[in-house]
C-alpha cells in the first residue's frame, strides 16, 4: 500500500475586516484539526457508541496534511466582503489569489461566503484553476460560526475534494454514496442526533463527517471511505 499519504497545503486568506483576516495561529489549529481528524486522534470519537456496529468501521485513513504557516499562506486585502459560490476567491483576475501548485498541493480559501454556506469543495477531475476548497473563516476552529466553529467545515469538504459524496447519497434511501459500510440514510442530519437515529432500514451514520450534524457530533470516516479516498490518490491524482 501506499503507508502514510502526505498531500502539501496552501491556505489563501482573502479579507476585508480584521476578523476576516484569521490569525497563523488559528490556521495551523484548523490544519491540526484536519490532522487530527483523518488520523483518528480526535478526542470526541469517545462519543461512539459503544454498541453499535460502527465501532467495526471507523477508522484511520492514514492521511496527513504538510503545512508551515510561514510559508504556505497567502493573504490579500480586498474591498469584497462576501464571495459567493462562483470560484472568483480562486481567480485574481477576479479579485482572488490564484492557486498554489494545484497539481501537488491542497489549496484551501479563507474568506466570507455570502448566502450562509460554510464552505465548498470541487471535486477530482475539475480543471486545475480552481482545484482545492472554500471554508467560511468563522468556521474555523473558535470561530463565530457556533456550532460550526471546531473546524470541521474544512474536514467535511476535503472529503470531498478526495471524492467522498455526503453518506445520504444527496438523494434518499436507494440513492448510493459508493461506499459500501456507510448505511442508507433517507437525507441529511442535523444537530446532535442521538444514537440510533435510523431514516432507512439500519441507523443513519449522524457522526460521520459527511453528515451535516454539528461540528461536535461528528468524529468518524470509515473503512470503505479511507479506500475511497486511497484509490483515488493511488492514481496519482492529488
Ligand atoms: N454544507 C457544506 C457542504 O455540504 C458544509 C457542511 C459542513 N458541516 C459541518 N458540520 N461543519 O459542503
Ligand atoms: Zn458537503
Ligand atoms: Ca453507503
Amino acid at each position: 500500500g501506499l503507508g502514510i499519504i502526505k498531500i502539501p497545503v496552501h491556505v489563501n486568506v482573502l479579507y476585508s475586516n480584521s476578523s476576516q483576516n484569521v490569525s497563523d495561529n488559528q490556521i495551523q489549529a484548523q490544519i491540526d484539526v484536519l490532522n487530527t481528524d483523518f488520523r483518528n486522534n480526535n478526542s470526541n470519537i469517545s462519543m461512539l457508541p459503544s454498541g453499535s456496529t460502527f465501532v467495526n468501521d471507523v477508522t484511520d485513513t492514514e492521511i496527513e496534511f504538510l503545512f508551515n504557516a510561514s510559508s504556505d499562506i497567502t493573504r490579500k486585502s480586498t474591498s469584497i466582503s462576501a464571495w459567493s459560490t462562483n470560484d472568483d476567491m480562486k481567480k485574481s483576475s477576479r479579485g482572488g489569489i490564484d492557486p498554489t501548485s494545484p497539481n501537488t498541493t491542497l489549496n484551501i480559501w479563507i474568506c466570507n461566503i455570502s448566502g450562509g454556506i460554510l464552505g465548498y469543495a470541487q471535486f477530482p477531475g475539475g480543471p486545475s484553476s480552481t482545484d482545492g476548497v472554500v471554508i467560511l473563516y468563522s468556521s474555523l476552529p473558535g470561530g463565530s460560526a457556533s456550532p460550526y466553529n471546531e473546524g470541521r467545515t474544512a474536514t467535511h469538504e476535503v472529503g470531498h475534494y478526495l471524492n467522498l459524496r455526503h453518506i445520504w447519497g444527496d438523494g434518499r434511501c436507494r440513492q448510493d454514496d459508493f461506499v459500501a459500510d456507510t448505511p442508507s440514510a433517507g437525507g441529511a442530519n442535523y444537530g446532535c442526533p442521538s444514537y440510533p437515529s435510523v431514516s432507512c432500514k439500519t441507523a443513519d451514520m449522524t457522526m460521520n463527517y459527511m453528515d451535516y450534524t454539528n461540528d461536535s457530533c461528528m468524529y468518524m470516516f470509515t473503512d470503505g471511505q479511507r479506500n475511497r479516498m486511497r484509490a483515488l490518490l493511488a492514481t496519482g491524482q492529488r
